[in-house]
């Protein structure tokens, strides 16, 4: 028998603040065949049109991300807010803000909400940690399916998994590039 997933006490806290500050949650991701999306801190491929893509999509947005994937960018993005999620206190990666980004830091997914605007867009950008853990906050899933089926090793989130679910219904597919297809799907029955 499929047990129901369990829903996270800071799920029912983090809807509400969401509701009532009128914050939009929405995740981006990129996967292979395997649900690989990284290798050793990096996104393991360079596929210009998914940078694109993922660029576009974001622009005007708050980014949220886990620790590692801070890191691993190495600064922050311009024309978007970051806030990373660490357990310690200060800037793990010394990245310093610049007038085109600002980023703060943010002890739990909780707290990284708590810290939005009314009206804002959030972008839960990764990586696996904060996949897992907000999945089931956003209404709006952009996962591109990458064609690199010898990449088999590595971090691993797969998202279709998930969209398997009569919660979600496919919008939109578009080419990127050979190699990446983007899938849009949007979820049912939110609140
Ligand atoms: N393909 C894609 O679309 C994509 C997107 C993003 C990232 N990635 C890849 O994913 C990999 C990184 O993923 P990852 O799962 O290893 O790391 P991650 O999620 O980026 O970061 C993990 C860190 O986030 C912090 N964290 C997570 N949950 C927390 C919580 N509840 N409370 C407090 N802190 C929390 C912790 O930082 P502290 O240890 O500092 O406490 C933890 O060590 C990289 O290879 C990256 O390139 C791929």
């Amino acid at each position: 028998m499929i047990q129901p997933a369990s829903v996270p006490d800071w799920h029912g806290p983090a809807r509400a603040l969401m509701r009532s500050r009128q914050i939009t949650c929405k995740l981006i991701i990129a996967q292979n065949q395997h649900g690989i999306i990284g290798q050793a801190n990096q996104i393991p491929w360079h596929i210009p049109a998914d940078l694109k893509f993922f660029k576009e999509s974001t622009m005007g947005g708050v980014l949220l991300m886990g620790r590692k994937t801070w890191q691993s960018i190495g600064k922050a993005l311009p024309g978007r807010s970051t806030i990373v999620i660490s357990s310690a206190a200060t800037n793990p990666a010394g990245i310093a803000p610049t007038e085109k980004a600002n980023f703060q830091m943010a002890a739990s997914p909780l707290g990284a909400m708590q810290n939005l605007e009314p009206g804002q867009v959030v972008w839960i950008c990764g990586g696996a940690t904060i996949y897992a853990a907000c999945f089931d906050l956003a209404t709006s899933l952009y996962i591109t399916l990458v064609d690199k089926p010898l990449i088999t090793q590595g971090v691993r989130f797969n998202a279709f998994e998930r969209t398997r679910s009569a919660d979600y219904a496919l919008q939109e597919t578009r080419q990127l590039s050979p190699e990446a297809e983007v899938r849009i799907y949007q979820r049912r029955n939110w609140n």
